[in-house]
């Protein structure tokens, strides 16, 4: 029995609860009905007309409440639902070990996703003036070149030699290629939109890169100490393999551009663990980046090369912004930079059904 003031605490908590500007449903899954619902819970299901009863409620939940049954590591489970105009949010949760209760916190958080979609909106809006203002520049200077070596060539078609007509053909020529290589760096932009994440060997995709690393340089004739540190456990993520492999070549081809004047060239991909995530990263002991331009890297059509887009960093961004990746550079002038990528590991059952499939 409870005591006094235990008697007293639950009164409280109740009235506590009950005023709590957060919605909480308890679902008892062995009699099949709500067992307690919340005056804040009570009113979002009014506006987004469900009736706070099991029967209602339970197909709306049904796929979340099982992820949460079906997976005993899971303790709980975020997802956000449409009903009509409004954006609610649930974090499911299992307390108690018998798995006969689900709890719901509820949330309407439609006035929050609208502000993210008003801020997300102004974003692209800046980032498409920067883009239109920068395809004008990359494809402009290049159309101004074509336009004067054919005039200088109408002009003086007559007295020019055949080599001399040449020279210029070539100068068209490589402006053209500068536009088409432009071109497909955009055709790129809109490759992986929809990126197919799979579970991946991460120690596998370093090797299969080390050796292209080590076959490109001894094409070029650089040398390039290439040193590879993978902590255990730090090896099945979840990724585009296609997508990341995209990256991975745009850090590496920054890597090497980097390291040109080097005497000694040295590169390090490494791999570790960090909570729910394993970050890949690469280090250069290149020219490394001058602390005022850290910032612009990511920028579309930031460039410090003369063949450059300036597209690589942008690219790689997004496409594992899709992923649910992330990119990070950190880098000091004169000593190196270092990339690094962050990936989600995969969970301990899709690691078996890899292995399984891998056997
Ligand atoms: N490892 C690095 N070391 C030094 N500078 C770097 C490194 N990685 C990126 N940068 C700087 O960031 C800029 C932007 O890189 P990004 O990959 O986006 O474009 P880019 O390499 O210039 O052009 P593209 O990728 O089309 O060849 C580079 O021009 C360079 O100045
Ligand atoms: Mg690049």
């Amino acid at each position: 029995m409870a005591t006094p003031s235990q008697e007293c605490n639950e009164l409280i908590f109740q009235e506590i609860f009950q005023k709590i500007h957060l919605g909480i449903v308890v679902l008892d899954m062995q009699k099949h009905a709500v067992s307690y619902c919340n005056q804040q819970a009570a009113e979002i299901f009014e506006v987004i007309k469900l009736s706070p009863e099991f029967g209602s409620l339970y197909p709306i939940v049904e796929s979340s409440v099982q992820e949460l049954l079906n997976d005993p590591k899971r303790h709980k489970v975020k997802t956000i639902k449409k009903h009509g105009e409004r954006f609610i949010g649930y974090t499911f949760d299992m307390p108690g070990k018998d798995k006969r209760f689900i709890s719901i916190l509820l949330q309407d958080i439609t006035d929050q996703k609208r502000m993210d979609s008003i801020a997300e909106a102004v974003v692209t809006m800046n980032n498409v003036g920067y883009i239109f203002t920068g395809i004008r520049h990359e494809i402009g200077n290049p159309l101004n070149s074509i336009k004067m070596a054919l005039t200088v060539l109408q002009k003086n078609i007559d007295r020019y030699s055949p080599d001399e007509i040449e020279v210029y053909f070539v100068r068209v020529f490589e402006e053209i290629a500068r536009i088409e290589h432009l071109l497909k760096s955009f055709k790129n932009f809109n490759m992986y939109e929809k990126p197919q994440t799979a579970v991946m060997d991460l120690s596998d995709f370093i090797m299969h890169n080390t050796q292209l690393i080590t076959a490109y340089s001894s094409v070029k004739d650089t040398l390039i100490g290439i040193s590879v540190d993978i902590e255990p456990g730090s090896e099945m993520v979840k990724v585009d393999r296609r997508a990341l492999q995209q990256v991975t070549m745009n850090v590496l081809a920054n890597a090497m551009d980097a390291m040109q004047n080097n005497k000694e060239s040295r590169l390090l991909i490494s791999s570790r663990s960090h909570g729910p995530s394993i970050l890949l990263e690469i280090t250069d002991n290149g020219c490394g980046i001058p602390a005022a331009s850290l910032h612009d890297v990511f920028k579309p059509f930031y460039t410090t090369k003369e063949k450059g887009t300036g597209l690589g960093l942008a690219l790689s961004k997004k496409m594992l912004a899709q992923m649910n990746c992330s990119i990070d550079l950190s880098s000091t002038e004169g000593e190196g930079t270092t990339v690094t990528i962050s990936i989600p590991k995969a969970r301990a059952h899709e690691v078996e059904e890899f292995r399984l499939s891998q056997d």
